[in-house]
């Protein structure tokens, strides 16, 4: 299953990262102080969004293709100040004068962090930027290719030249040891990590792993297997060391499950649950070449209109600018967006016990109000959409 969700997203060939992935970009940052509220900015972003797919049609017409926003282009280049605010003050606390800045990001869309962070520090921290180097590690060529561009186009209005690389590669395929302290960014990008499902007996409580068998028509057929792969067996166990607090799953307690396995019709097994078994692959790469990192990690804890399940992903395509949500992960691969919610206290102890570092977990309007300069996005009746938009996201930074 872990495989195969791997394959309709990442797949070079159909997978739906490489051919139908876009990342909305607003043209011109939004004059917030100039909005008058929160429904007046709703709408000038729904005239961007038709504006951006109109441009986008004249070249390139594609009925299935999936616009992403996020808060980087939203609300950039204030966002990307905040982090750059948080990079630099932490960077300057602990490892000014012996070490550079270095900063990696993993997943970068259309490369707008990079040239929020990288014109932030040139402009208001000179000394700073001459000893800053930031370097992209993304999977997709085609965004990969943008991110160059992008950077091509800024050395072109007088900055970045040499402060910057994009290595078009996947994390996990990362094979180079980084002694240096450095600061890791993952914004976004665990939700479109793989998971695999496993179900419970109702009797035993014993997991069963999924699986999907296509057959030659294309038709998907799930079943379960009381064998678990390496990795799922793995993750399951790390989460029970790790847990600093009790944590769900779809196997209730002992005697409720006897009830519900007593009464007719009754089903054998539990609702499936999703774990991310590609996260904690992701942790294995930052302790295994990146040991001295910090990590800054930003993605939603919960989403609406998942399909049935526990951390259930949003299954999620666009037909002619239609959103149309399946009730399955088994859909068409390549042509459906597969995003999960990330359960950051399970997976902030599993950082912990994978990394052996300290992490601190707060919302994305906690970090934002801490670090952004909160009048840059206020509108005219005193809304802040930066910490209204984005309300189930988290923040999760090594300390
Ligand atoms: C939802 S986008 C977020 C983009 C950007 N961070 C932002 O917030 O605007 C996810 C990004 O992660 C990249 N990505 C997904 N899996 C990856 C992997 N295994 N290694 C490197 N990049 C990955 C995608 O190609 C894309 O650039």
């Amino acid at each position: 299953m872990g495989q195969f969700m791997n394959y309709s997203l990442y797949n070079p060939h159909y997978g739906y990262f490489s051919k139908h992935a876009t990342i909305f970009t607003p043209g011109e940052p939004f004059d917030f102080n100039n909005i008058e509220d929160g429904p007046a900015f709703n709408k000038l972003l729904d005239e961007r969004y038709v504006e951006f797919e109109d441009k986008l049609d004249e070249t390139n017409y594609d009925e299935t293709r999936q616009l992403w926003h996020t808060p980087t282009e939203l609300f950039r280049p204030y966002y990307g100040e905040a982090i750059a605010r948080y990079l630099v003050t932490n960077y300057k606390l602990t490892l000014f004068p012996y070490h550079d800045l270095i900063i990696y990001e993993m997943g970068a869309g259309n490369g707008t962090m990079m040239l929020n962070i990288l014109d932030y520090i040139r402009d208001v921290e000179p000394e700073v930027y001459q000893r800053t180097k930031y370097k992209i590690i993304e999977i997709s060529s085609s965004l990969a290719n943008l991110q160059q561009q992008n950077l091509n186009h800024s050395i072109h209005v007088g900055g970045h030249g040499g402060h910057a690389e994009i290595i078009n590669r996947s994390i996990f395929d990362w094979d180079t040891y980084v002694h240096s302290p450095c600061f890791f960014l993952a914004l976004e990008v665990f939700d479109n990590f793989g998971h695999d499902v496993i179900r419970y007996d109702m009797e035993t409580g014993q997991p069963r792993q999924g699986c999907v068998l296509i057959d030659s028509d294309g038709e998907f057929y799930e079943y379960y297997v009381p064998d678990l792969d390496r990795s799922a067996a793995r993750f399951l166990r790390v989460r029970q060391a790790a847990a600093r607090r009790p944590f769900t799953t779809p196997l209730g307690p002992p005697m409720w499950r006897k009830l519900q396995s007593a009464l007719p019709f009754a089903p054998n097994m539990t609702l499936p649950e999703y774990i991310p078994t590609r996260l904690m692959q992701f942790y294995d790469v930052l302790h295994d070449y990146f040991p001295a990192h910090r990590l800054i990690a930003s993605d939603f804890n919960s989403l609406p209109d998942a399909v049935p399940g526990f951390s259930a992903p949003v299954v999620q395509t666009r037909y002619q600018r239609r959103n149309v949500q399946a009730t399955t992960p088994y859909v068409h691969q390549g042509y459906f967006d597969i995003f999960f919610p990330t359960d950051f206290n399970v997976m902030e102890d599993v950082y912990r016990a994978i990394t052996g570092k300290l992490t601190r977990l707060t919302g994305h309007d906690d970090f934002m109000k801490r670090w952004a300069y909160l009048e840059d996005t206020q509108t005219r009746n005193g809304e802040n959409p930066l910490l209204g938009w984005y309300k189930n996201a988290s923040v999760m930074i090594t300390v």
